[in-house]
This record gives structure tokens, C-alpha cells and sequence, in this order.
């Protein structure tokens, strides 16, 4: 029988929803472990003014400390009308410890009598792996609306609809929101390049 080694791969997060979306994504070839597993509770710094550079600075900081492989993501919402805000900011655009139901209010309040609703979302995938880094981007393209709509996901997905499919993402099913957004486009970039190099 072929016995393969089986690569283990650091994913620079704790959050479960993301870690099970990789391992579905990534599939076998690689074994998806997070920061808890390799027994990294720090608080990693993200102190970049761009997505790639944040998700730089995570996967370095695994690779560096703890010697593993590993990739990270950021992602932002930019807002044309709002000068591409919150943008790396997202997270915290309400405030150091906001809630997401204060971020969406501040946007729906920052947005309110703007024609120009256009945004969109990015995810930056970076990635160190054999001593080599790379990046990956994926892009959904939508608008702000008028009101929140829909009890799914998280974040301003309540106020996101990406335009192929008119409803927000907070009105989608999980599989339906991941076959178009930012972060699905990233992470299978991410996974085609892995499986090309296997
Ligand atoms: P992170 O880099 O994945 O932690 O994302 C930063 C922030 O962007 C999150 O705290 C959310 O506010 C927002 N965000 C990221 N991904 C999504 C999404 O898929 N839907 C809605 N909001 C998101």
C-alpha cells in the first residue's frame, strides 16, 4: 500500500467555521491544523494598512515562532462611496470592541443618502510553504443596502448583496454564500495551487 506522508499545514486562526471550510476546500492532501493545536495563544499583532500585509504578518509569525507552515487570511469591505472604508479596518470599524450588529448600524448610518451604494469584499490568503510565501485574492463585487436583510452568517452580511445573486448574503444558504464569495474564491485560488504542486 502507498503510504504518503500527509503535510501538516498551520492555519493562523481559531475560528471554527473557517477551519472547517479550509479542511472541506483543501481536502486530504494536507492535514489543517489551528494556532490552539500547535499551542499558539497569542495575540498576533495585525498591524498593517493592507490585507496582504496582515495576512503576511500572521503566517510569519507561526512560521517564525512555532516553525510550522502555515497560511492566513484578512479580509476587508471596501465602499467606494466611503473612499474603499472600512476596508483592513472592517472588524473594528464601530470601535476597539464593537459588536458586528455596531458595525453594521455605523454603516447603514455612514451610507445613509448615498446614491453610490457600490462595495466589495477581498480575502488575502498568504501563504509560507517550503520556504517560499505567496498570496492569493478573492474578490466579490456588490452593494450596501438600504437596510439589513436575512438571519445567516455574520459580519455585514445582513447589508452585503453581491450582484449575482440580488439578495444579501445574510438571505443565502452557507454553500450558496461560498460559492461566490471573497473568501471561497480565495481559499479554492489556495487549494488549486496546493493540489498543483502535489
Ligand atoms: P477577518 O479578517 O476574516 O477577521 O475579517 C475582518 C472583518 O471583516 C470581520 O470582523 C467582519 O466584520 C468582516 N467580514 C469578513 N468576512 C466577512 C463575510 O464573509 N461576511 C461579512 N463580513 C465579513
Amino acid at each position: 500500500m502507498k503510504n504518503k506522508k500527509i503535510k501538516k499545514l498551520v492555519f493562523a486562526t481559531n475560528n471554527r467555521h473557517k477551519l472547517k471550510e479550509a479542511r472541506e476546500i483543501i481536502g486530504d492532501e494536507f492535514e489543517i491544523v489551528s494556532l490552539a493545536e500547535i499551542g499558539c495563544h497569542d495575540e498576533i499583532p495585525e498591524t498593517a494598512d493592507t490585507l496582504e500585509g496582515n495576512a503576511l504578518i500572521k503566517a510569519h509569525w507561526v512560521k517564525d515562532r512555532y516553525g510550522f507552515d502555515c497560511f492566513a487570511d484578512d479580509t476587508g469591505l471596501m465602499v467606494d462611496a466611503l473612499g474603499g472604508a472600512p476596508g483592513v479596518y472592517s472588524a473594528r470599524y464601530a470601535g476597539e470592541h464593537c459588536s458586528f450588529q455596531d458595525n453594521v448600524n455605523k454603516m447603514l448610518s455612514e451610507m445613509e443618502g448615498k446614491d453610490d451604494r457600490n462595495a466589495f469584499f477581498a480575502t488575502v490568503v498568504a501563504l509560507i510553504l517550503d520556504g517560499e510565501t505567496y498570496t492569493f485574492e478573492g474578490r466579490v463585487h456588490g452593494s450596501i443596502a438600504l437596510e439589513a436583510h436575512g438571519t445567516e452568517g455574520f459580519g455585514y452580511d445582513p447589508i452585503f448583496v453581491p450582484e449575482e445573486t440580488g439578495v444579501s448574503f445574510a438571505e443565502m444558504t452557507p454553500d450558496a454564500k461560498n460559492a461566490i464569495s471573497h473568501r471561497g474564491r480565495a481559499m479554492r485560488k489556495f487549494a488549486d495551487f496546493l493540489k498543483q504542486r502535489q
